[in-house]
């Protein structure tokens, strides 16, 4: 192991995630220790898995786990307390009750259903901002940002007019793990409280209906009406999929467009076919992996991986980035092509925990690039890259303002 590598894995982990690509000792790590062990912000330690075949490995294994109750699960930044656990850090049979419960409102053809819908929304949401009196135009707050918030609210049940609300405290909740800003944590804290009340709120105006309705909040009244679930449940259910639904998909238009400027030829292709796009975003899902610090795992029994053994008890973060970006399985991986035919990618996780909502992802992603490609050709950054800010520091990468013109 060289200096640099060295005095990495002394630093307190995440390491800052500056702009697109992975932190640079990912490759390091891949190539020289691909399952080492760091201390995170706040003590605990855990075992990063940085190779592909491992990270797949690791997401298959029924001997880990995603229960955070677990003393070594490895939590860092703002730890939820017990009773606010989610499905997304629950295992199997408690895990499958919930996805049982909500796979109907994720299923393709129902998702293929919405396609009419987001289509006219993405259209006007373009109308608007060529409509801006003045340019350059903050392309997350008028186009990444209000598509896959306002898609959330017709499956969710949550009010449209509620956006900027609840887009601000997901912002706030996702930034606890900025350790540069003394306040992050406790604001965090507070978009916390302020969600999980948002939410409540909403849940007991539907309990008092007689027919909540079959979006995906009324369908969790109605399993809490039958004694399936509790009250609790339904808040924190609904807490992360305000989070992941809406400041995901928002990260991958903003990155995505980001991307495909710094890309003209492989731009100018989608333009000239844009039966290329579904396998364009694809490649972008690989090469940006958008949600990089979610995946968390804790060992339940030894675990032999990478030449490695981990302990019983021991936190894991299989890094799906690093996964992403491993040239044993993707030649030239830190190259973005279009053509490359990358669906086996991790950005949606792998496993009884891979992302619930991807289909819907993709069909909004679809709709948002074929549009906004054929509606704005001239579409062009109107910033030095440098200059934007990205959140460097969330576990899900993204970029707070992304001024384009065209
Ligand atoms: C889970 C990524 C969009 C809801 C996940 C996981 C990843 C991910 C990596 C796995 C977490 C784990 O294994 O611990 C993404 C990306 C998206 C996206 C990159 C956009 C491009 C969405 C949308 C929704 C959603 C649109 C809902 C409307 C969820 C939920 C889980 C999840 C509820 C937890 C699933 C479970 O634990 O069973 N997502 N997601 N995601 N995602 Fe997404």
């Amino acid at each position: 192991m060289t200096e640099t590598l060295s005095s990495t894995l002394a630093q307190i982990f995440p390491w800052p995630r500056p702009v697109i690509d992975p932190p640079a000792a990912y490759a390091r790590l891949r190539a020289e220790n691909p399952v080492v062990r760091v201390t995170l912000t706040g003590g605990k330690r855990a075992w990063l898995v940085t190779r592909y075949d491992d990270v797949r490995a690791i997401l298959a294994d029924p001997r880990v786990s995603a229960d955070s109750r677990d003393p070594g699960f490895p939590n860092f930044g703002f730890v939820p307390a017990e009773h606010e656990r989610s499905f997304l850090r629950m295992d199997p049979p408690e895990h499958t009750l919930f996805r049982r419960l909500l796979s109907k409102n994720f299923m393709v053809r129902r998702v293929e259903s919405l396609r009419p819908d987001i289509q006219c929304l993405v259209d006007e949401t373009i109308d608007a901002m060529l409509a801006q009196p003045d340019r350059p135009v903050d392309l997350v707050e008028h186009l990444a940002l209000p598509v896959p918030s306002t898609v959330l609210s017709w499956i969710l049940g949550v009010r449209a007019a509620d956006r900027a609300f609840f887009n601000t405290a997901a912002e706030e909740l996702l930034n606890a793990t900025d350790v540069t800003d003394p306040e992050a944590l406790p604001r965090a804290l507070r978009a916390n409280a302020s969600l999980r009340a948002y939410i409540g709120e909403l849940a007991a105006e539907k309990q008092a209906q007689e027919d909540p309705g079959d979006d995906i909040l009324g369908r969790l009244v109605l399993a809490a009406r039958d004694g399936v679930i509790t009250h609790q449940d339904i808040i924190n259910s609904g807490l992360v999929l305000i989070v992941a639904g809406h400041d995901t998909t928002a990260s991958m238009t903003a990155l995505g467009t980001l991307t495909l400027l710094q890309h003209p030829d492989q731009l100018a292709e989608l333009r000239a076919n844009p039966a290329l796009i579904p396998a364009a975003i694809e490649e972008l899902l690989r090469y940006l992996t958008i949600v990089h610090l979610i995946v968390l795992r804790v060992a339940t029994e030894p675990i032999e991986i990478g030449g490695q053994v981990i302990p019983a008890g021991d936190g894991i973060i299989p890094l799906n980035l690093s996964a992403n970006r491993d040239d044993a399985h993707y030649p030239d991986a830190a190259t973005f092509d279009i053509h490359r035919g990358a669906r086996d990618h991790f950005a949606f996780g792998y496993g009884v925990h891979q992302c619930i909502g991807q289909q819907l992802a993709r069909v909004e992603l679809q709709v948002i690039f074929e549009t906004l490609l054929r509606r704005i050709p001239t579409l062009s950054l109107a910033a030095p890259v440098e200059e934007i800010p990205f959140k460097i520091w969330s576990p899900i990468n993204g970029v707070l303002r992304l001024p384009v013109t065209w």
